[in-house]
């Protein structure tokens, strides 16, 4: 398939981009660089062999992302671009409406227009806000605790809806739970801009120096060493999970999937498993739980594992692993 790759240049469109050039598949780039780095692009094209196509535009810019449409036709677009950061969500709601959701809707919109009606859509676990019932199926009800979980809910609905209205089309949505570590290679991987919102790239630079501990939030959680559990997933193994995604299409279906390992690993355990990985210590101190912080999340990825034949194949040593191998070799990201 022609795959078009809306935020190819950011950390999962990156690895997504190998994957589908791995299987066989064509792929071009979509990009704003908002959050990404041209030297991905470099590093793309040395790790593939061949020249990467890129398109570089904002998605909001319905002439330049037409033009982009036009240009490469692509059977099927895999939409990535947004802004993911929870918390930077909560103090800029606008901003993430506007890049996630007006910037869904000009693509949906472009789309259509040139009868290209195959998509996959990068959403998340934050559609589902704190757990009624673990683990979190994709039947559990969806009820965001911010704008960002919402803009993302928000676009879920309105390709769900399209789909209903013109079966011609079909969708997949991809609910990612924690993606993390990098490729193989140690060339590409996640390069966030000043200190990290996630765990494991904040560990990274403890890591590496450049931060000097670890802040942990609570140890008073209902787990087994009182410190919070989330589903952490390879970021190579989510890549797979695009290309999965597209052999599952199918007109008049928006499907959702969970992408995950289905198990949960604690902040501790992370910790633990990047000392072994970089063979030194991570200093960490305990702080409150902040607020709005749930202890346990993890994944049903039965459906994945039933309908798209994927699961997840690295556990948190090899997330760390390739983590550590991405951080040393790269200190200060892409900068
Ligand atoms: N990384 C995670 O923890 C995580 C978890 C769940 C879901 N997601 C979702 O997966 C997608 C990819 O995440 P990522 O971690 O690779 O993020 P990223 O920031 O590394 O990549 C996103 C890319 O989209 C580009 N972009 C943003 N707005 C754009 C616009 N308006 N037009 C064109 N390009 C634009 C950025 O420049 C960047 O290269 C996002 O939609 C994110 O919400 C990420």
């Amino acid at each position: 398939m022609k795959v078009l790759l809306t935020g190819g240049a950011g950390y999962i469109g990156s690895h997504t981009f190998l994957s589908l050039l791995d299987s066989g598949h064509q792929a071009a780039i979509l990009d704003n660089f908002s959050n990404g780095s041209r030297v991905v692009i470099d590093r793309l094209a040395e790790l593939s062999g061949s020249p990467v196509r890129l398109y570089e535009t904002d998605i909001r810019d319905a002439e330049g992302l037409g033009a982009a449409l036009d240009d490469y036709a692509p059977d099927c677009v895999i939409h990535l671009a947004g802004l993911k950061a929870v918390s930077e969500s909560v103090s800029y709601p606008l901003a993430y409406y506007d890049n996630n959701v007006v910037a869904a809707h000009t693509l949906l919109q472009e789309m259509s227009r040139r009868n290209i009606k195959k998509i996959v859509f990068s959403s998340t676990a934050a559609v589902y806000g704190a757990p009624q019932a673990l683990p979190l199926s994709t039947n559990h009800p969806t009820n965001p605790v911010n704008p960002y979980g919402a803009s993302k809910l928000m676009v879920e609905r309105m390709i769900q809806d399209l789909v209903v209205a013109d079966p011609d089309w079909s969708a997949v949505l991809l609910r990612y739970f924690n993606p993390v570590g990098a490729h193989s290679s140690g060339r590409i991987g996640e390069s966030p801009n000043g200190i990290p919102n996630n765990l494991v790239p904040y560990v990274a630079m403890v890591a590496v120096g450049a931060l000097k501990q670890v802040h942990v939030f609570g140890n008073d959680f209902e787990t087994p060493d009182g410190t919070g559990l989330r589903d952490y997933i390879h970021v190579s193994d989510l890549a797979r999970g695009h290309v999965a995604a597209l052999e599952a299409l199918s007109a008049g279906r928006a499907e959702i999937f969970n992408l995950g390992t289905g198990k949960g690993r604690s902040v501790l355990d992370v910790i633990q498993a990047y000392e072994k990985a970089c063979n030194r210590k991570i200093p960490y101190e305990i702080k409150d739980r902040r607020p709005g912080d749930v202890g346990v999340v993890y994944a049903d990825v039965s459906k994945a594992a039933e309908v798209l034949k994927w699961k997840a194949l690295h556990d948190i040593e090899d997330m760390c692993r390739d983590s550590w191998n991405w951080q040393r070799l790269n200190p200060r990201g892409y900068q």
